[in-house]
């Protein structure tokens, strides 16, 4: 590949002519935003170790009362991206969210989707478009795009949860605000039991919904025993895999990002192809190593790790006499809506 002209090799005067007019030469740069046969990512991998970061989100609970901080998180930043700009990738936030006994994160909503994986602690809800949604280890709620949520809790002890946005993309596109508002009324009817059986939808006078997220709260109960039942029934088959989708229309669940639960059989090791999308790995049961290039992360239950896209993964079960449980986000439906979704094999 020729080398091509820099921008010191043009005279300033004539470079300072291009500035005065806000023009810029794009042979100095093409090399930089199309590079050859791959991206350069500024995702790096990167681990986080629930242990580590706990006794720091406890103590931001000390520190900082509910009202002085609306939403107590603290964000999971990918330093390749800089700490500052609270990106896990290009597409993905991540933040590790505590609300304490008796507290309550106050209704808005939002133009970024988000999801929260409920980590540790019982007794917390989330109430999303006037639906409650009790938060137990391993449930998946969405808030997503536009809907207004609240979270309180009724418990006693502290409740965490992993947050997953795509605010980094919505911010880039200059689309992302929030709207503060009232507390919400609770209304009748929960998505969680409306679709409580795989197939089979509400259809009152033969109508369907129309809601855009008529599912709002993934039970981990649901998901654990439908790995389990897949994974007896096809013991040939790997991975063993699920998706959170839209139960209406079979799309994923949200529009931008992905969600999927994993099961890694008793000592499996499984090689992931390299794709397009950057993906978010959590283990909620058991443990997992993740080998990304030359990066090697161990997760015990409730790590969290990161890995930029067109990077092939390999996953492998720390336990050989149980099955270990990992969420994963990816940035799949995103790629493929845009039409840049690959993989390589
Ligand atoms: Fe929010």
């Amino acid at each position: 590949m020729n080398e091509l002209g820099r921008l010191e090799d043009l005279p300033q005067s004539y470079r300072d002519e291009l500035t005065a007019l806000n023009l810029v030469p794009l042979w100095p740069s093409l090399r930089a935003v199309l590079p050859p046969g791959k991206p350069r990512p500024n995702t790096k991998p990167t681990f986080w170790s629930y242990q580590a970061l706990r006794p720091l989100l406890m103590r931001a609970g000390e520190l900082t009362p509910m009202e002085k901080a609306e939403r107590r998180v603290l964000v999971l930043a990918n330093p390749g991206h800089g700490l500052e700009n609270m990106k896990a990738s290009a597409a993905i936030y991540l933040g590790m969210q505590l609300l304490l006994p008796g507290e309550w994160a106050p209704s808005h909503r939002h133009t970024p989707n988000a999801v929260r994986m409920i980590v540790e602690g019982e007794g917390a809800y989330t109430t999303v478009d006037g639906e409650k949604c009790p938060m137990s280890r391993g449930d998946l709620i969405l808030t997503p795009t536009g809907l207004w949520h609240e979270h309180g809790h009724d418990g006693t002890e502290p409740v965490v949860w992993l947050d997953v946005l795509d605010l980094p993309l919505v911010y880039f596109l200059e689309a992302s605000y929030a709207i503060e508002g009232q507390r919400q009324t609770v209304k009748p009817g929960r998505g969680d039991q409306a679709y409580a059986a795989a197939g089979i939808v509400p259809t009152p006078v033969f109508t369907r919904s129309s809601k855009a997220y008529p599912m709002l709260r993934y039970p981990w109960a649901q998901a654990r025993a439908a790995l389990v039942a897949l994974g007896a029934d096809r013991p040939d088959l790997d991975p063993v895999q699920v998706s959170y989708v839209n139960p209406e229309t079979g799309a994923a669940a949200q529009n931008i990002l992905g969600f999927y639960a994993l099961m890694l059989r008793p000592g499996q090791t499984l090689q992931l192809p390299a794709r397009s999308p950057a993906s978010v790995f959590h283990v909620i049961e058991g443990g997992a190593q993740v080998q990304a290039e030359e990066h090697h992360f161990t997760l015990a239950e409730a790590d969290t790790c990161c890995v930029p896209g067109y990077t092939a993964i390999t996953l492998r079960n720390l336990r050989s006499d149980a099955p270990s449980f990992v969420f994963i986000a990816d940035e799949t439906p995103l790629h493929k809506k845009l039409g840049v979704f690959e993989e390589r094999v």
